[in-house]
């Protein structure tokens, strides 16, 4: 396993989790980082700890654009983090306050999720030229997912990783009654991949007519999966009636542990009804996911050495490819070159 990625966008929090005047919060790429949220929607991220004596800001109060520390009152400025008032200092007093600063993250609402970007040192003060776009789902605009799922993952964020882009173990994982119950039928698969910007893709194809939950898509319907550095994978169906996408994000906790936010996105009006019923599907369909990375911990803590295959694990050996490509692009200060070529993989599943 390698280490975490930066100069990164991450997923913090769903925006619906996050309402305004509020604040939360969260420990990501081992960092303490607090989220909040305006009165007018907007959202901001600093570090988690005041600079006077440390006590995390979560329990203080958002006052216009600032926020407020419980202890001592200190006021800091959600925009870059500067303190702007020491309710204890007196007119005689020359203490330059705007030197005191709260480290600050760039952070935006984009389709409904809440993301943060991680600087190589977030201590630092940022250009913000330097930071790249959030990951947005083409197609699919504004809009905000019909349905948020959130789960903990008990490993590193490579594990969880390549165990979502791992196409061999669905027969086994995922065999529910309601989902490929019965004696494991294998065909053979074979699959266009190519590179994209920061990762690859599966290329778009139609889905055999065989494949009936897709119908409600509408006849012709095609597939695209795409995965970009460093966690984000996108899987869009396009029907010629109606469109809809499975938004796979992975924000690292510290080394050992991650959580995975799932978001689904649908272009069908009477979808909402159906709410309940897909929310139950798709946190069993995690929890499965989840509970098999927790067995495999009790082997990896003899820290054993590891296989990856071709072509069934080829998905994975690119995603450490990039990775590595990633951080030696960033170390030599040059631009990225995707190590991943055009290229068909068969597996059977
Ligand atoms: S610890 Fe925050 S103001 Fe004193």
């Amino acid at each position: 396993m390698t280490t975490l990625l930066r100069n990164c966008w991450y997923v913090a929090l769903p925006g619906k989790d996050l309402k305004p005047g509020k604040m939360v919060h969260k420990k990501m790429l081992g960092e303490p980082v607090l989220v909040g949220r305006h009165e007018d929607g907007e959202v901001f991220a600093m570090r988690d700890i005041c600079p006077h004596r440390g006590i995390p800001l979560q329990y203080g109060w958002i006052e216009g654009k600032d926020v407020c520390c419980c202890y001592h009152g200190w006021k800091f400025s959600s925009e870059d983090g500067r303190c702007r008032e020491i309710p204890s200092l007196t007119e005689y007093d020359d203490l330059d306050i705007s030197r005191i600063r709260v480290p600050t993250y760039p952070c935006r609402e984009v389709q409904g999720n809440i993301w943060v970007y991680f600087a190589e040192d977030s201590k630092k003060e940022l250009d913000p030229s330097t930071i790249p776009p959030v990951p947005t789902i083409p197609d699919f605009g504004k809009v905000s997912p019909g349905l948020s799922e959130i789960i903990h993952f008990a490993c590193h964020i490579d594990h969880a990783i390549i165990g979502l882009m791992d196409p061999a173990h669905g027969p086994y994982v995922h065999s529910s009654w309601w989902w490929r119950s019965g004696p494991r039928k294998f065909r053979v698969k074979e699959k266009q991949y190519e590179p994209v910007p920061l990762g690859f893709r599966l290329v778009p194809y139609e889905m055999p007519v065989s494949a009936r939950p897709y119908k409600i898509l509408g006849n012709k319907v095609s597939i695209e999966i795409v995965f970009e550095l460093p966690s984000v994978r996108t899987e869009i169906l396009r029907g010629d009636r109606y469109s809809a996408c499975l938004l796979t994000t992975i924000t690292p906790i510290d080394e050992t542990e991650c959580i995975a936010f799932q978001s689904i996105y649908w272009t069908i009006p009477w979808m909402g009804l159906f709410k309940p019923l897909l929310s139950l599907l798709t946190r069993k369909f995690l929890a499965q996911d989840r509970d098999v990375v927790i067995q495999q911990q009790e082997g990896l803590v003899y820290d054993p050495p590891l296989m990856l295959i071709d072509d069934a694990d080829t998905q994975a050996k690119w995603y450490f490819r990039l990775k590595q490509e990633y951080q030696k692009a960033q170390a030599e200060n040059r631009p990225f070159k995707n190590p991943v070529e055009p290229r068909i993989l068969r597996w059977r599943s």
